[in-house]
């Protein structure tokens, strides 16, 4: 994991080193200790609101160079609007902003957590600190020119000044459990396809996630071939890559409770197999397995924080290349669940990867419900952009339940419709399936496919083809790959599953 920043806890009433922040409201007056602390620089400040019409609109801020009257190299005032209206997840939104106002120059920084009449929580000041760890991440490992700058190496050490330091720290210990698993899933979809295949993405998996306590297992390909999987194993055929299926299990909840079950698609790249893909963009095939990051991320996070929950989580792994050996459309296969799928298109991969993982996890494992994560439809970019994904489910409460932690988390859902309609276009003349539908209603027809592969269990599938990767800056990230999901599927389990 690559965190260029390490986020620490002192008391309010401590002297800050290095760059200091303190925050303040359309009233532009500061908390008791922020305003101490920059009363020597109150002339330098007033003249730079004059100069810069600084009136305290929400998320705007204000940046002094070595002002004269303090000791602090910088000051940077940051204005949350109307503080009474600060909703919880502000606080992750005011840790990315502050992240971003600290320039790379800045090895030290001491933000002032502290609003004029407002409490910040320990909670409150813990999200902050997430988001200032979230927004500072950056993916260079293959930067050969800044790894050699010892300024872009070591890390920076921003100290958050609170009022209640010990009430924060546990607060965080959960949100930096929650912060590590995102940053391992942006890791994995940033990194190359050479580098992570399904070898390797599955001893990544075993690797951090053994060191939490998570029991994995990994299928091989002979292990896949013995199971059944001959949907999955079809898709990598045409690859010199071996396929992995990796199976993660996390008992934090009663023994012999059901688990909730997490699965992923790890298409490692996508080439489209024979049915190939054109040539501009697919580079960004090599995060065509951010599903399966996310569920990842998600069982990291979950052991880390040591969540009262059963868990499973299944990656199905595999990389789709055209070859001599590749599947062809036309071709007919026996899925795990026995149903036969005619392949059309060899480039609607991922729906043949998921069906036989689902299918697995719901016969092994017969979990309360199934959640899977994939980037499996260019059409749900064409739906919803990169601000929802797309949610697609049999079970109305899970999916409230879903749409509700988006809400809370700002990685938000938009349910999209299901029905025998749609169903009815995946007939096939010669299989009992076919894995495209044809032109219309794309994500909804690779919906309906998955769907006939998990039964009566309460399932949702994720679409996150707009939301895992290439999705636009925000707040809390700017690197390609987003880890979109890890938080929305902890605060699930946090809401719901939980004691
Ligand atoms: N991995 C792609 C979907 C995708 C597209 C993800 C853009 C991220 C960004 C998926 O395997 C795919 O190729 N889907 C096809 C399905 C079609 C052949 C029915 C698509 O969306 O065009
Ligand atoms: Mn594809
Ligand atoms: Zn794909």
């Amino acid at each position: 994991m690559s965190d260029p920043v390490t986020v620490s806890f002192a008391r309010l009433t401590g002297a800050p080193k290095g760059v200091l922040v303190v925050l303040t409201d359309d009233s532009l007056a500061f908390g008791a200790q922020a305003q101490k602390l920059v009363k020597g620089a109150d002339k330098a400040l007033t003249r730079a609101f004059d100069a810069e019409k600084f009136k305290g609109k929400a998320w705007s801020a204000l940046d002094l160079l070595a002002p004269a009257g303090i000791e602090a190299p910088r000051l940077i005032v940051i204005s949350v609007g109307k503080a009474a209206d600060l909703k919880p997840k502000d606080f992750l939104k005011l840790g990315g902003l502050i992240a971003g106002k600290l320039p790379a120059s800045a090895r030290e920084a001491s933000v002032v957590l502290e609003l004029p009449g407002t409490k910040i929580s320990a909670d409150a000041a813990a999200e902050v600190a997430l988001g200032i760890s979230l927004r500072s991440y950056s993916f260079d490992r293959y930067k050969t020119k800044k790894k050699d700058d010892a300024e872009a190496t070591t890390a920076r050490a921003v100290t958050l000044l609170v009022s209640d330091e010990a009430g924060t720290k546990r607060a965080y210990a959960a949100r930096q459990a929650v912060g590590d698993g995102v940053l391992f899933a942006r890791d994995l979809v940033n990194e190359p396809a050479n580098v992570l295949d399904p070898p390797e993405f599955a001893r990544r998996a075993e690797e951090h996630l053994s060191a939490v306590g998570v029991e994995i297992e990994v299928l091989d390909d002979d292990a896949l071939a013995e199971a059944g999987m001959k949907a999955l194993l079809g898709v990598g055929q045409g690859s010199i890559k071996e396929s992995r299926v990796v199976v993660m299990r996390w008992n934090g909840g009663p023994e012999g409770e059901a688990p909730v079950a997490f699965i992923g698609k790890g298409v490692t790249f996508d080439t489209g197999g024979i049915s190939i893909k054109p040539a501009a963009g697919m580079e960004d095939m090599k995060g065509d397995m951010g599903g399966a990051a996310c569920v990842t991320g998600l069982m990291y996070a979950l052991a880390a924080r040591k969540a009262k929950v059963n868990a499973v989580g299944l990656i199905g792994l595999v990389e789709n290349m055209p070859d001599g050996a590749a599947q062809r459309p036309g071709d007919i296969v026996t899925s795990l669940s026995g149903q036969t799928i005619e392949i059309i298109n060899t480039d609607a991969e991922g729906r043949l990867v998921l069906c036989d993982v689902l299918w697995y996890a719901k016969e092994r494992f017969k979990p309360k419900f199934m959640i899977d994560l994939a980037t499996l439809t260019g059409a749900i970019l064409v739906a919803l952009g990169a601000e929802y994904a797309g949610l697609f489910s049999n079970d109305d409460e899970l999916s409230e339940r879903l749409s509700k932690a988006g809400q809370e988390t700002g990685e938000r859902v938009w349910r999209m419709p299901l029905g025998p309609e749609y169903d009815k276009m995946i007939d096939s003349k010669f299989a009992d399936m076919k894995n495209t539908g044809g032109r219309h209603a794309g994500s909804i027809t690779a919906a309906q496919f998955l769907a006939r592969f998990v039964d009566k269990t309460p399932w949702a599938h994720l679409d996150v083809a707009g939301t895992a990767m290439s999705s636009p800056a925000s707040d809390i990230n700017k690197s390609w790959g987003s880890g979109w999901g890890v938080r929305l599927l902890d605060q699930l389990v946090k809401d719901h599953y939980e004691g």
